[in-house]
């Protein structure tokens, strides 16, 4: 996958620099143009270090017929500008291309994805005339990034802060991925579920809620309308998924879940819904001097099992199995009981809170084996079921 960044002399700049670095971690191509302004700011030099990549500035470096602006712009699969100043962005807007950025820009396919990032002091960017310009480049197809509220590096607070990073990497994957499950409804759940036994203290399982995270941040990427139900995990709300909802409790958990199931294709159950709860749980905390505490504890709701009891014909239902041992038959016997379409086992022990995971895929016909990051097995497990 090639991206070709554009870099223009926004505040911003720094962040760019990141960007390029995060981009080459992920195996990006990448290709970079700076405007001459830009690099006044930061050295084309630093750039090419960590991206590993060339860092074009001028129109006219033309070597052996290899024009820079029409090769570039053809072979690219997406180009984003970041940070994107007011003043390029209304060049770009009116088609003018009078260095090599813009005239990239102009050159660039109709139907090649673009995404602009607008970085700019507040009073900038609520300009008319630039909130015109940017109206532009969107009716044209650009996706436009939502500049951020907070200080800015005039001194000021107000909208114009250049977004994180990592929301950039998520729109340039799921501008550049194939959309295998459009028109399809996918409800994920993730992380632990915390069941109470007094006001400051509960009971709860490692589960980190890395995988069910992947999963929903893939089935956006692929094209789905996305729910993530999510327990407590210290994970960023994944950018771009259409429905998120938290919980706490295997209750809250429950109740939300069978509310909501009926309404979508594919139900992906990743959570680590506790099996036990506090029968008697306190409202006031117990305390220490009672040492020897012994809790009662009384089964949860089986979510996996109601849904498999109510779930529609043309509904997918998958479930995953966290366990120590015995992963294919525990997953084949647990296929049966739960009416799942598929189970996903995994070794506990080996993989929670993990960013690498090893699964069997289990359905009534096959059992495959996926290894990998928990995105990539996650958009494995979308080309099996689809
Ligand atoms: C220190 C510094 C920071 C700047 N930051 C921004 C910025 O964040 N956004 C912006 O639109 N312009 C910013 N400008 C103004 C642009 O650099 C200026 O309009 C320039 O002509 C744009 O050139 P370019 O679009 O070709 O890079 C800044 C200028 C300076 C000197």
């Amino acid at each position: 996958m090639h991206v070709l960044l554009g870099v223009s002399s926004g505040i911003a700049i720094y962040k760019a620099v990141d960007l390029v670095s995060k981009l080459r971690k992920e195996s990006f191509q990448i290709d970079i143009i700076m405007t001459e302004n830009a690099s006044k700011l930061i050295s084309p030099s630093v750039f090419s270090a960590v991206g590993n990549c060339n860092v074009y500035t001028n129109t006219f470096n033309v070597n052996n017929g290899w024009i820079i602006h029409t090769e570039l712009s053809q072979k690219t699969d997406i180009f984003v500008l970041a940070p994107a100043t007011a003043n390029t962005i209304a060049k770009i807007a009116s088609g003018i291309a009078d260095n090599l950025l813009t005239t990239v820009a102009l050159a660039i396919p109709n139907a090649t994805p673009k995404i602009l990032v607008p970085t700019m002091n507040s009073r900038m960017l609520e300009n008319l005339i630039t909130q015109k310009n940017i109206e532009i480049l969107k009716n044209n197809g650009w996706y436009v990034t939502e500049p951020e509220e907070g200080h800015l590096a005039c001194g000021e607070i107000g909208k114009g802060r250049y977004p994180e990073n990592q929301k950039i990497v998520e729109t340039i994957k799921f501008l550049t991925a194939p959309k295998i499950l459009k028109n399809k409804k996918v409800l994920v759940t993730a992380g632990p579920t915390r069941e109470k036994i007094d006001p400051i203290r509960y009971i709860s399982n490692y589960s980190s809620g890395k995988m069910g995270y992947s999963i929903a941040k893939v089935a956006k990427r692929l094209g789905a309308y996305v729910c993530l139900i999510s327990g407590p995990t210290c994970l960023e709300k994944p950018y771009l998924i259409d429905n998120f909802i938290e919980v706490t409790s295997s209750q809250e958990m429950y109740e939300i879940v069978l509310s909501k199931f009926l309404e979508y294709d594919i139900i992906i159950m990743t959570a680590a819904i506790a099996d036990f709860k506090v029968k008697n749980t306190s409202n006031k905390k117990i305390k220490k001097e009672n040492f020897n505490l012994i809790l009662e504890l009384e089964r949860t709701m089986d979510v996996l099992s109601e849904l498999g009891k109510n779930k529609k014909e043309n509904q997918i239902l998958i479930g995953f199995a966290a366990e120590t041992e015995n992963f294919i038959e525990y997953g084949k016997e647990k296929l049966l009981k739960k009416n799942a379409d598929y189970i996903i086992a995994n070794n506990a022990k080996e993989v929670m809170g993990k960013d690498f995971t090893k699964v069997y895929v289990i359905s009534k016909t096959k059992i495959e084996e996926l290894e990998g990051s928990k995105e990539k097995v996650a958009e494995e497990i979308f080309k099996i079921i689809i």
